[in-house]
């Protein structure tokens, strides 16, 4: 993985079939998709439930690109390596999934990952201040995590914040919840580059019909490049 600032569409297959995962997978990234997001949920640190490693690393050999994996689990500490194995490129952790997030940052570095750290809405951009030397990314989610296609929480002020806080580290700024063509240019004015989508992505496409992803991924991409020309 080499590391820039330009805007990487992420479909997050919550979004997709989840009895045609690795067909989704391949799907969208035909179609455009720069990164593939998924979402592991608990039942206990959000409520809802989604799959773990072992589905992560039968989708694996269907993505070419990067495996973003975003954990909505706690705890996170005694799954790492499962993730690792599975062959996760970045591995995101909730700062509030538990009191030792700097320890967990250390075990997926240490592990041979990319660390990533996400936010909540309710938890502010200082939260992460001493994390800044050990993350290769910052997940703001702009949703409560658990669901997708849920409204848009408007967190631009924070984007900002730690586009400040990052200054010329190579750390990403990731978006999760509800971005669609109408708020990718929001995050992407503030300082984001990774966008995920799901149904803004997935919607109105299938993998027997697959041209509507490449669309969606167009106009999410097009709206939030649009604010640098
Ligand atoms: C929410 C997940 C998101 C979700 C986004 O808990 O982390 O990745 O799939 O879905 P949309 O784009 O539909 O808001
Ligand atoms: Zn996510």
């Amino acid at each position: 993985m080499t590391f820039d600032r330009s805007i990487k569409i992420a479909p997050s297959i919550l979004a997709a079939d989840f009895a045609n995962f690795g067909a989704e997978c391949a799907a969208v990234e035909a179609q455009g998709a720069d990164w593939i997001h998924v979402d592991v949920m608990d039942g206990h640190f959000v409520p809802n439930i989604t799959f773990g490693p072992a589905t992560c690393a039968a989708i694996r050999p269907h993505i070419q690109g990067v495996m973003d994996v975003h954990l909505m689990i706690a705890p996170v500490d005694p799954y790492i390596q499962a993730f690792a194995d599975a062959g996760a490129d970045v591995l995101t952790a909730h700062v509030e999934a538990g009191p030792h997030i700097h320890r967990t940052l250390q075990a997926i570095r240490g592990a041979g990952m990319k660390a990533g750290v996400a936010l909540n809405p309710g938890a502010p951009a200082a939260a992460v201040e001493e994390l800044m030397d050990m993350v290769d990314l910052i997940c703001v989610m702009t949703v409560n995590p658990g669901f997708g296609g849920q409204k848009f929480i408007d967190m631009t002020a924070k984007i900002q914040a730690l586009r400040t806080m990052i200054g010329d580290r190579p750390v990403h700024i990731e978006i999760d919840g509800g971005v669609d063509p109408t708020t990718a240019p929001l995050v992407a004015q503030a300082g984001a580059d990774v966008l995920v989508a799901g149904s803004a992505v997935f919607r109105g496409g299938s993998v027997s019909n697959p041209d509507p992803y490449g669309e969606n991924i167009r106009n999410i991409r097009a709206a939030a490049e649009g604010v640098w020309t």
